[in-house]
């Protein structure tokens, strides 16, 4: 039974779900899974945009039989040359051997690399504005470097206004039947895995982002198809390239407080909890606190993308710094977060590192501001501390002011 869904004219997706896997790339949790899409053109020409991951591949082959119908396949697009979509170049050209592979010098170079069929008969070399004719419908391509791979690009489709976008604008999760942003509860139930998935795959590639949305900015969109969760259109347009703007600039969506912190006896966690209740108390709302030994990174990154503030509480562990923390800051300094005001506690019983290094990683980092006094404690918090913690709660809320 195929799983096809023709969603305008003879255009139809033909990807498929994965609620099954546990990780996305082996790293990031995906507790509803992911979904990998592909679409198809059926015009004079036939053409299809990108592969899928070899989880579903089964199913996906089924969905191309049927969506062409008996036809050929004249053009399969290699937008991304990634694993999770490139997972089926070889399969796909083995049951339609006469298809063209339409991709830019770096995603032959690449596929190459992976994988050992010949396809240099079939191979169409493009550069940045070349243009093929399907029939009604024609595709130009634009080079989108670094979004997130360097041979990315994507494609428009110019008859109806068609972004087909490569990894961006896509999302973690898998789309349970409904194939459009603006058919589900897109805030409360997708956004945070759409920013999920931006921050942590993307996240470091903001002036790439940026290069791809004023390159786009002259088109006409009335549709972008991502490789990954819905499709945008209408309202959800401007929304989700307004999110995309302040992800790729580092821009906070909004004030507020994630507080991530590491513990090892509850000491550190005492001290956090002090300084939320003390920020509560002043009036501060949907404060974020997260356990750094418990809580997935990606999940935090996530939050500190999203928040103006953010709080680093962490012991010191083999004369450093407590290595999950430490984990976690150095990765936010690789996908370049930037633009946010951080405050620092320390903890530590006989030597102290934990401060000394959380101040360094963050001073290494573009336009974070250190504030409100950083406080190293010594084994636990005690009373003759509590006025240098209410430096650092009114050093927040008036941050988070105007
Ligand atoms: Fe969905 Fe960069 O692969």
């Amino acid at each position: 039974m195929n799983n096809t869904y023709e969603f305008l004219p003879n255009i139809y997706w033909v990807g498929g779900n994965d609620r099954r896997i546990e990780r996305f790339e082996n790293i990031f949790p995906l507790p509803n899974g992911v979904a990998y899409n592909s679409f198809l053109i059926n015009d004079q020409k036939t053409a299809l945009l990108d592969t899928v991951d070899s989880a579903i591949t089964a199913e996906y082959l089924e969905n191309i039989a049927y969506a062409l119908n008996g036809r050929q396949l004249d053009y399969l697009i290699i937008n991304h040359m990634e694993p999770d979509h490139c997972a089926n170049i070889e399969e796909v050209l083995r049951r339609y051997p006469s298809a063209k592979i339409i991709g830019n010098a770096k995603t032959f170079q690449f596929f190459n690399q992976y994988y050992r069929m010949d396809i240099s008969k079939n191979s169409m070399e493009v550069k940045e504005g070349d243009e093929i004719s399907l029939g009604e419908h024609t595709l130009r391509f634009y080079m989108a470097p670094m979004v997130h791979w360097p041979e990315v690009m994507v494609t428009y489709e110019t008859s109806q206004g068609i972004l087909f976008s490569a990894d961006a604008f896509g999302s973690f999760g898998a789309i349970s039947g409904n194939l459009f942003a603006d058919e589900v509860d897109y805030d409360s139930y997708f956004l945070d895995e759409a920013r999920r998935y931006y921050t942590n795959i993307v996240g470091r590639y903001g002036n790439q982002v940026q290069a791809l949305l004023k390159k786009l900015s002259g088109l006409q969109i009335n549709m972008i198809c991502s490789l990954h969760g819905h499709i945008w259109r209408g309202d959800m347009l401007d929304f989700i390239l307004d999110k995309y703007d302040k992800w790729s600039r580092y821009i906070p969506e909004k004030k507020g407080v994630v507080i991530a912190y590491a513990s090892m006896y509850g000491n550190t966690e005492n001290a956090v909890n002090a300084l939320a209740t003390k920020l509560a108390k002043k009036g501060i709302k949907d404060m974020r606190v997260y356990d750094v030994s418990k809580t997935h990174p990606s999940y935090i990154i996530s939050d500190i993308f999203k928040y103006s503030n953010v709080v680093f509480a962490s012991p010191t562990y083999n004369m450093s710094l407590y290595f999950p923390m430490d984990s976690l800051i150095r990765e936010l300094a690789i996908l370049n977060i930037s633009n946010r005001k951080v405050s620092l506690i320390g903890n530590h019983t006989w030597a102290s590192a934990a401060l000394k290094t959380m101040t360094e990683l963050v001073n290494g980092m573009k336009n974070m501001e250190i504030i409100g006094g950083s406080i190293d404690i010594k084994s636990s918090l005690q009373k003759d501390r509590e006025e240098e913690l209410d430096d650092m709660v009114d050093a927040i809320y008036e941050s988070l002011q105007d």
